[in-house]
């Protein structure tokens, strides 16, 4: 790590110390998000750490941004998808495909925090076939009027604006992936609703929501670039969203490897403390190989995407690999708690509960693997 990435993991580790791992069981147990560790986020600039030092950003390259955000996660998952969906997908999309005007609007409160920003692709029939959606955007005066159902936005209810894709093209010619805008939809137009908020397994204080358009008007200068690459400006979106998840399930395995490691410290059968038994070495010992396993594939597609290039497949290895790692990884933390690890009374219940989206959440394992697959032929 350079100087610069180490100090920015103290400060992340600081704040998750101090500001998120005492209140993690509380928030889960309550589906309950902490709006105002947002603003704290914000303070510490890491709501803008991709963005450069004229939009307020901390200008920071992805190799530090990952691991400020697997310190976050360490301290709770949900906060660090909140954190995880901003930083690497909205204000990337507004600085990428953005006008000027658009980024000087839209970028420093996003930066500052004053603004939390959301991403909606899917909806309740195009999830992993995520050009197969159907919302749509029809061409009016000065702009365009958006109409339908989008699903599972993290932020979308609390957050204050959404860079949302749906169909420009029209339905007597269908253009596919080619057909599809993104939008800047601030939350309080009028014609966006909020809908159901998931009861989720786990990562259960962060909040995903259906959301619907009915006759919104958004105006030309909140659409983003070209009105048919809106599907393409998210899935590059996504290369640097799916290295975001990959280093919040390493936070999470992190996490539960730690506390696997004091629990078997501890904890006495047989006359010693169960970390004597060999059996439960090559526990701890396996764990530990594949967080930095984890680690290593993360930052060799940190350092891809810093050195400008591809990183499509790099991202969706090590979203992969770090997904299910965390998977592996609590479920054998777990295993060391024995019962204790059955119950919510042990963090690591919670931490188990908290991996498993990291394997469906921007794009399956499967999905993954397609993608990985479709590059190695490319
Ligand atoms: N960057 C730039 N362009 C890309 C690209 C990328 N990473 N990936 C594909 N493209 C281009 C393709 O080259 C193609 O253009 P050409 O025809 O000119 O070559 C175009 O985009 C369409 O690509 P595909 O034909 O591959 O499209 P597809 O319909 O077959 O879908 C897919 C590909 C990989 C399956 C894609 O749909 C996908 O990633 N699905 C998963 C969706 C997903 O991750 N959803 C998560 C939503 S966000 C979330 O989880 C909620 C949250 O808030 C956390």
């Amino acid at each position: 790590m350079t100087e610069e990435q180490q100090q920015i993991r103290d400060l992340a580790r600081e704040f998750a110390e101090n500001e998120l791992r005492p209140h993690a069981e509380e928030w889960d147990r309550d589906a309950h998000f902490p709006r105002e560790v947002i603003a704290g986020l914000g303070e510490l600039g890491f709501l803008g750490m991709l963005l450069p030092e004229q939009y307020d950003g901390l200008a920071l390259d992805t190799a530090a941004y990952v691991v400020a955000l697997e310190e976050i996660a360490r301290g709770d998952a949900s906060v660090a998808v909140a954190m995880s969906v901003h930083n690497s997908l909205p204000t990337q999309m507004i600085l990428a495909h953005g006008t000027d005007a658009q980024k000087e609007r839209w970028l420093p409160p996003m930066a500052r925090g004053e603004m939390l920003g959301a991403f909606s692709l899917s909806e309740p029939d195009a999830g992993s076939d995520a050009a197969g959606m159907a919302a749509n955007a029809r061409k009016t005066d000065g702009g365009w009027v958006l109409n339908g159902a989008k699903a599972w936005v993290t932020n979308g209810g609390f957050g204050d604006v959404v860079v949302a894709m749906a169909r420009t093209d029209t339905p007597d010619a269908r253009r596919g992936a080619k057909g599809i805008g993104a939008f800047i939809v601030p939350t309080n137009t009028e014609g966006y609703s909020v809908g159901k908020k998931e009861d989720k397994m786990g990562q259960r204080a962060s909040e995903t929501v259906g959301i619907a358009f009915h006759e919104m008007f958004i105006p030309d200068d909140q659409l983003l670039g070209d009105p048919s690459q809106g599907f393409i400006y998210a899935l590059q979106g996504l290369d640097n969203g799916r290295m975001g998840i990959a280093a919040l399930a390493i936070g999470i395995a992190q996490s539960a490897l730690e506390h696997a490691l004091g629990y078997a410290g501890e904890r006495r059968q047989f006359g010693q403390p169960i970390r004597a038994f060999q059996g439960m070495q090559f526990k701890l010992a396996n764990m530990a190989t594949r967080i930095e396993a984890a680690r290593a594939l993360l930052h060799r597609a940190a350092a891809a995407k810093d050195a400008g290039e591809p990183v499509s497949m790099l991202s969706s290895m090590a979203k992969l690999f770090a997904s299910e790692a965390a998977m592996y990884v609590t479920t054998e933390a777990v295993q060391v708690f024995g019962g204790y690890g059955y119950v919510k009374e042990y963090p690591v219940e919670r931490l188990f509960r908290d991996a498993k989206v990291t394997e469906i959440y921007e794009g399956t394992s499967e999905i993954q693997r397609t993608v990985i697959a479709r590059e190695l032929y490319r």
